[in-house]
């Protein structure tokens, strides 16, 4: 039964080849000084900083730039933007690039004009912001996290060994965003299967709880089977405008809210991700993709229903002759194969972990309450020892 709930998702997007034509409109909407942020340097070499900057300056804005946000964005960074954000007094943060790009503008808004420290109050203690906040605006250039529609914002605190992620409200959601899908085009092939793994397993952590009838779940299978679709054919032309943009529109969705309304969520597997990558820095999907099996394997008896539902309405597998666990773990099954078709993660050794790290990352694993099975340090081991 759905549960009660409000709905309002306050993001403008604007979708499509011709989508950054309408920056321009957006940024009439805010004062003239804007903080452009951006990655490592893949919009440079693209020319999407050249396209973004004239528009800026056609639009009168005066330009404040806040360039290397890294993958997985650290708290020192946010410092560094922070006071840039606040000495500027800055009326936009318009952040162009990935999810880490995105979050990280997200934790400039709401820290700029935070007395406290804002990894103490928003990470540690997750606290409500009750400060200014600085509007923001995105224009994505790699697909996965959602984070161009959410409030989330993760950060990683190297020294304290933890990545931790807030979900803010609806206040510090992107005012707009732009979704071209070209613009992934150039995203290398290991960071595209990692954004695709990662949408996916988005939608996973939110249908893999529950035992009600529920519409989520419906629009969840829907979306998991336009993800694996359009997923072969990407792999097999990476330029497929058709697939690239179902990728696109489909990741944006699968974490943009909508599927939570109503329903119980997990969100365990991005929980044991999140410290993974705290101990290695890896690439956010690959700390899902590497777990996933070891962890939906562990949990699958306590909601076998929908495991063998997930085998007949997202693999189209046949029930028929099955037991319902065989047709669980069929699913289970196909979902591996994908998953190797696409050439992400399967193991945590890759990515660097050894067995001297497991300890430590199963005390930085929150213990969430809504999957199948509410996991105790000693499980999360199991599952950790299991994904090596
Ligand atoms: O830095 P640049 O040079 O731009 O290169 C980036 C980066 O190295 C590159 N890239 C991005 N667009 C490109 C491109 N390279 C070529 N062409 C392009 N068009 O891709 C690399 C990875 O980018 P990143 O932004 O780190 O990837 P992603 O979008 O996967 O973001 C990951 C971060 O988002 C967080 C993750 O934890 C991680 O910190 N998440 C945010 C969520 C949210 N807001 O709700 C939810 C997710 O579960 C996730 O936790
Ligand atoms: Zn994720």
């Amino acid at each position: 039964m759905l549960g009660n709930f409000t709905y309002c998702n306050p993001t403008r997007v604007h979708f499509g080849q011709d989508a950054l034509d309408k920056l321009g409109g957006e940024l009439a909407n805010y004062g003239s000084k804007v903080l452009l942020t951006y990655g490592g340097g893949s919009i440079k070499r693209s020319g999407l900083y050249d396209q973004i900057v004239a528009i800026l300056q056609d639009c009168g804005k005066q330009v404040f730039e806040m360039p290397g946000v890294m993958p997985n964005p650290t708290v020192e960074k946010l410092y560094e933007g922070c006071k840039v954000a606040r000495e500027q007094n800055v009326d936009l943060i318009l952040a162009v690039g990935g999810g880490s790009v995105c979050d990280y503008a997200k934790a400039v808004s709401v820290s700029a004009w935070c007395e406290e420290d804002p990894w103490e109050k928003y990470y540690l203690r997750m606290e409500e912001v009750d400060n200014p906040i600085i509007p923001v605006g995105c224009v994505l250039t790699m697909v996965g996290t959602g984070s161009e529609m959410n409030g989330g914002s993760v950060i990683t605190n190297h020294t304290q060994k933890r990545k931790i992620g807030h979900v803010f409200g609806s206040n510090v959601m992107p005012r707009f965003t732009i979704l071209n899908p070209t613009y992934t085009y150039t995203v290398p092939m290991r960071q595209m299967v990692a954004g695709i793994y990662d949408a996916f397993n988005h939608i996973c952590e939110q249908y893999f709880s529950g035992t009600d009838d529920n519409t989520t779940d419906y629009i969840a299978e829907g979306l998991m089977k336009s993800l694996v679709h359009s997923s072969r054919e990407a792999l097999a032309d990476p330029h497929n405008y058709e697939a690239r943009s179902n990728i696109m529109w489909a990741a944006t969705w699968a974490l943009n809210t909508l599927l939570a309304m109503g329903k119980t969520t997990d969100w365990e597997v991005h929980m044991i991700g999140q410290s993974i990558g705290a101990y290695t820095d890896a690439t956010h999907g690959m700390t899902l993709s590497a777990v996933s099996l070891a962890y939906y394997r562990f949990i699958m008896p306590y909601g076998l229903a929908k495991f063998a539902r997930f085998a007949t309405n997202v693999w189209g597998i046949d029930p028929a002759g099955k037991t319902e666990k065989e047709l669980a773990e069929a699913g289970l099954d196909a979902m591996e194969a994908w998953m190797k078709e696409l050439g992400v993660a399967m193991n945590i050794r890759e990515l660097g972990v050894t067995e001297d790290m497991i300890e430590g990352i199963a005390d930085g694993t929150f213990l969430m309450t809504g999957g199948y099975k509410v996991l105790t340090r000693e499980d999360v081991i199991a599952i950790l020892r299991a994904s090596l």
